[in-house]
């Protein structure tokens, strides 16, 4: 049964879906919520498909029982576009996912250069071919596949490195043959390399989805529930090695 103290449960493969929490939070600041990090499963990146299907079912399905979360939310794009159906098909809670905010990007730059920035693994689905199609047709879309991105984004949260790299990385794709005008975030590690990347790309716009998918979440909570005061986020992990300091500082100061 729902009450007043059953969570929303987030989840992603490591710190990426902070960044949907972060939104969820300054929404719903007097939410309980819970964050997911399938740290024995990471990356999910460049996992092939039956196996991520089955680890996602497996540990989503395993924490719902355990934590009795109201919702769930896949913050992982990588995950999202790939297992969503057989998720909402297994669980009888609210199931959002998270999508590259293709159409977003497009709406605001017709006909224009977009990246689309996401794990290789997104990058090459059919689902990202249809978002693609459906909403993006007009505009000339680049897209690359980055495993690294997800690691630095890792480390900045985890350790407070700056990504060294960061530039040589993202340059030539973003400015050749001609520079980009948007970037779709499609994986929820890059947002969390937000300020080096505004800092070093000062003309892009960098589009991601958190603010949508917490929108979503209180759309959805309707008045089901008195959202007030505020509560901490519960850290929740699989394997055997707990987060670091710095996560869960970075967890703690949301
Ligand atoms: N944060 C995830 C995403 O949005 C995946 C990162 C990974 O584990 O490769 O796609």
């Amino acid at each position: 049964m729902v009450t007043a103290s059953s969570p929303v449960l987030v989840f992603d493969s490591g710190v990426g879906g902070l960044s949907v929490a972060a939104e969820i939070r300054r929404r719903l600041p007097g939410l309980p919520l819970h964050y997911l990090m399938d740290r024995a499963g990471f990356p999910y990146g460049n996992k092939d498909d039956a196996t991520l299907i089955e680890r996602v079912l497996k540990v989503c399905g395993d924490a719902v029982v355990q934590q009795q979360p109201r919702m769930l939310v896949v913050a992982c794009n990588t995950a999202s576009t790939l297992v969503l159906p057989a998720l909402r098909a297994a669980l009888d809670i609210p199931v959002i996912g998270v999508v590259p905010a293709l159409k977003v990007a497009a709406q605001a730059s017709p006909g224009g250069n977009i990246g689309l920035l996401a794990t290789p693994a997104t990058v090459n689905r059919s689902y990202t071919d249809n978002l693609v199609h459906e909403f993006a047709a007009g505009c000339h879309v680049r897209r690359m596949g980055s495993t690294e991105l997800v690691q630095w984004a890792e480390d900045w949260v985890g350790l407070g490195r700056e990504p060294a790299a960061l530039f040589e990385h993202l340059d030539g794709w973003l400015m050749r043959p001609d520079p980009v005008s948007q970037v779709v975030l499609g994986c929820t590690h890059f947002p969390l390399l937000r300020p080096m990347l505004e800092r070093l790309w000062p003309t892009v716009i960098w589009v991601d989805s958190g603010e949508a998918i917490a929108r979503r979440v209180e759309q959805l909570l309707g008045n089901e529930i008195a959202v007030k005061g505020n509560t901490a986020v519960t850290l929740c992990w699989t394997g055997e090695q707990p987060p670091g300091e710095g996560v869960r500082r970075y967890v703690a100061a949301l």
